[in-house]
């Protein structure tokens, strides 16, 4: 029996392959992101540069050998590599779990393709289990949440969070997220609201899926 570590290193070592030479590239934040780097600063795999979406990310290239450029310095990225909290199987994601959902919606939105990499338990029919990450902005944290009651949810404070645009982190239990691209869109209505972590409108283009019996590579379009 594999453990999730090594199923999200399979999908990682995967997901390198995918990485076309010559490009500038996106990375995302998290465990399973960080066997990427790892994997790919090993495969010396020449890029042109990445962009980070988080100093850990950052940080992790610079001992890994990976170039880092920033989005301002670069009009075209080829690929986005991140992981992803939950993934449904039309690749619409939940993501925020390390609190870098705003740098991951703006760099991913940069990119000409979405490449998720997770281990089969993020794989669901449905979109939910995992408390839905809201960030806001301090002041309107308290306006915010009682929407979030109003919209159906359980909003709870994540403590000890500050975003690295300095905003706070709300964690949301038991929305309906049926409609992610409905629900997407009425929370980045409310005011004081950063960014949600549902990333319906632009899902993943591709899911590479380290399962029990093998890696997967799954594509909807
Ligand atoms: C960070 C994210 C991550 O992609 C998500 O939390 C998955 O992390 P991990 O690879 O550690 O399971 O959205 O904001």
């Amino acid at each position: 029996m594999l453990s999730q570590e090594e199923m999200k290193r399979m999908a990682a070592e995967k997901a390198v392959e995918l990485v076309p030479e010559n490009e500038y590239i996106g990375i995302g934040t998290g465990s399973t992101v960080n066997l990427f780097v790892e994997a790919l600063g090993k495969s010396g795999k020449k890029i042109k540069g990445a962009v980070a979406t988080s100093k850990r990310t950052s940080e992790l290239m610079a001992k890994c050998g990976i170039p880092e450029v920033q989005l301002s310095e670069v009009s075209k990225l080829a690929i986005y590599v991140d992981g992803a909290d939950e993934i449904n199987h039309t690749l619409q994601m939940i993501k925020g779990g390390g609190a870098a959902l705003l740098a991951e919606k703006i760099v991913a939105s940069a990119s000409e393709q979405f490449v998720c990499i997770a281990d089969e338990s993020k794989y669901v029919s449905r979109l939910g289990k995992f408390p839905l990450p809201v960030e806001v902005i301090p002041l309107s944290r308290s306006l915010v949440s009682r929407r979030l009651v109003a919209l159906g949810g359980n909003p709870e404070l994540r403590l000890d969070c500050t975003t690295a645009s300095g905003h706070q982190i709300v964690d949301v239990h038991n929305l309906d997220l049926s409609k992610p691209l409905t629900m997407e869109e009425e929370l980045n209505k409310i005011p004081g609201v950063v960014e949600n972590g549902l990333f319906a409108r632009h899902p993943a283009d591709v899911l590479v899926l380290g399962t029990q019996k093998g890696v997967e590579v799954l594509k909807i379009r």
